[in-house]
């Protein structure tokens, strides 16, 4: 039976996050958030005073954010083909809801976000919307000019590889220090450092570049060797073929290759050409 809004408005912060969490799990068809980490985000966000949030995805975090936030943004879809998740609408119908707070933006992020003029800094950001890569990156360049120090950035489902690189590049960033990870979320506060140029450039100033510079390097080196010495036994093994199958081929063959090699494949190939063009008129 719903709660009457009365009695929503009386209960402690504790309390509602409680009754957010006893929302069983088949709410919305997208996947909720866990009740540790609403917890979480329950006993991080009071202690901050939250003018303006924003967060990708709906569901039960929503709800928390519309007690917590003066006014907070949700970027989300709910269409998927013919599919409806309905995460947008279980929010909009619960009694937990605080509208007046809230505003949706729905659409796909990856079109919405880039087009959102951000009219307020924000205090805290949750990335949870689409996950394949590389959107949540997307999400967080679009989000991160607009964090303000001291601001806090969620970051969800860092078990998912490519939010893991996310969630590993920030832990080496210079704007961010990690506060706390409960379960697949990590806690992110926004340093006092510069903000990232995000029309420039400096990946080497970037401490995860810096810290994987020298490994990368050498890895890629490797590959390279890997690929270079493949080349090579194929290019061998052809020339082999060609010794075995036909003495007169294999002859042109290292002839074609000993021109190129001095007067480029080029002119290599246009000697070929003339001589095949001599050959067919001979015949
Ligand atoms: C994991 S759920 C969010 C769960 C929510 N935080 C909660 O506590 O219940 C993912 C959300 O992202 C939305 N979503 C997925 N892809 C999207 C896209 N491309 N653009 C906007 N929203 C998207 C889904 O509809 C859903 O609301």
């Amino acid at each position: 039976m719903a709660t009457p809004a009365t009695e929503v408005s009386a209960l402690s912060l504790e309390q509602l996050t409680q009754k957010i969490c006893d929302i069983p799990n088949d709410f919305h068809e997208a996947g909720v958030m866990g009740n540790g980490v609403l917890k979480a985000m329950a006993r991080i966000l009071s202690k901050m005073h939250i003018q303006h949030s924003a967060e990708t995805g709906s569901g039960k975090t929503t709800l928390l954010f519309s007690h917590l936030s003066h006014h907070h943004t949700v970027f989300a879809k709910d269409q998927f083909d013919h599919f409806n998740v309905g995460s947008i609408s279980a929010v909009q119908g619960s009694e937990f809801f605080q509208q007046e707070r809230t505003e949706y933006v729905v659409g796909a992020t990856q079109e919405t976000l880039p087009h959102h003029h951000f009219e307020h800094p924000l205090d805290v950001v949750l990335i949870d919307g689409p996950h394949g890569f590389p959107f949540p990156e997307l999400e967080y360049y679009f989000f991160y000019p607009h964090l303000r120090e001291g601001g806090l950035l969620i970051l969800d489902d860092i078990h998912i590889p490519t939010i893991r690189r996310l969630y590993e590049f920030l832990r080496e960033d210079d704007m961010f220090e990690l506060e706390e990870v409960c379960d697949y979320t990590a806690f992110f506060r926004r340093t006092n450092a510069p903000l990232f140029n995000p029309v420039g450039d400096g990946w080497w100033e970037q401490g995860f570049n810096v810290k994987h510079r020298n490994a990368a390097r050498e890895e890629a080196d490797r590959e390279l060797l890997m690929l270079n010495e493949a080349a090579n036994e194929a290019d061998e093994a052809a020339t082999v073929r060609a010794v075995k199958s036909d003495g007169e081929r294999n002859i042109k063959y290292y002839l074609f290759r000993a021109v190129a090699k001095v007067f480029g494949a080029d002119f290599a190939l246009r000697v070929q050409r003339t001589w095949r063009a001599f050959r067919s008129q001979e015949d």
